[in-house]
């Protein structure tokens, strides 16, 4: 089994140091950036957009995964992987035209991903299973970092690694992380492993990291 990918949340740095947290990311061996672009309407928070995705892309070679909670995704996706995303994950609920909005990511240059929130059953992502890399579970209704993690999300963790088998399509779960919970999600065979808080907040961020990959509970 592949190790599995860890994802630090920048929404948990400090945004006035945006270039050092991603420099930090590289010394602490993050494997991906998770980017969280957020408009106000999808969810109940703002954050940044296009602007910061290159700006991060300028300081840092680490793989850049931008998670979209904003309403029609499909209006402004190419513009996120040309200002540097290499993966683009969305809602398929806030978009018009999901398949639609797949084909623009891919044909723009990035992998291409759709997001399941808490209350959405894992069958939905059936149609998507054979046009999509990454499926990615939300752990917490999206909105915020630091929230708790919702424990029946666990099991849809074993029903997305079933649906993939033998599919080149990697399962990520984002929310609500932490050293307490990571050891189960990677027994299950998670893939990448978003953290916010479980990063950024920890008194040893790079010891977090090692923690999270390889299933320790304490720094
Ligand atoms: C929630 C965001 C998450 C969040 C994760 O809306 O999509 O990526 O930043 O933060 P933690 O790991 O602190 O829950
Ligand atoms: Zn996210």
């Amino acid at each position: 089994m592949a190790e599995i990918l860890i994802a630090p949340s920048i929404l948990s740095a400090d945004f006035a140091a945006m270039g050092e947290a991603v420099k930090n990311l590289e010394k602490w061996h993050a494997d991906w950036v998770h980017c969280d672009v957020m408009d106000g309407e999808f969810v109940p928070n703002i954050t940044f957009g296009m602007p910061m995705v290159e700006a991060l892309d300028r300081n840092t070679g680490l793989f850049l995964d931008v998670h979209l909670m904003i309403v029609k995704p499909e209006r402004y996706v190419e513009r996120f992987v040309k200002a540097g995303a290499d993966l683009v994950t969305f809602h398929p609920e806030a978009s018009e035209d999901a398949f639609g909005t797949i084909e623009k990511i891919k044909s723009a240059g990035a992998k291409a991903g759709i997001v399941l929130n808490p209350d959405i059953p894992c069958d939905v992502a059936e149609k998507f299973v054979d046009k999509v890399d990454v499926i990615m579970l939300m752990g917490v209704f999206p909105g915020f970092g630091g929230q708790k993690f919702i424990p029946e999300v666990m099991d849809k963790i074993s029903v997305l690694k079933e649906m993939t088998k033998g599919k080149d399509v990697l399962v990520e779960l984002d929310g609500g992380v932490t050293l307490e919970n990571a050891p189960e999600m990677v027994r299950r065979g998670l893939d990448v492993m978003v953290a916010g808080n479980a990063v950024f907040k920890a008194a040893d961020p790079c010891e977090a990291i090692a923690c999270l990959k390889t299933g320790r509970t304490s720094l």
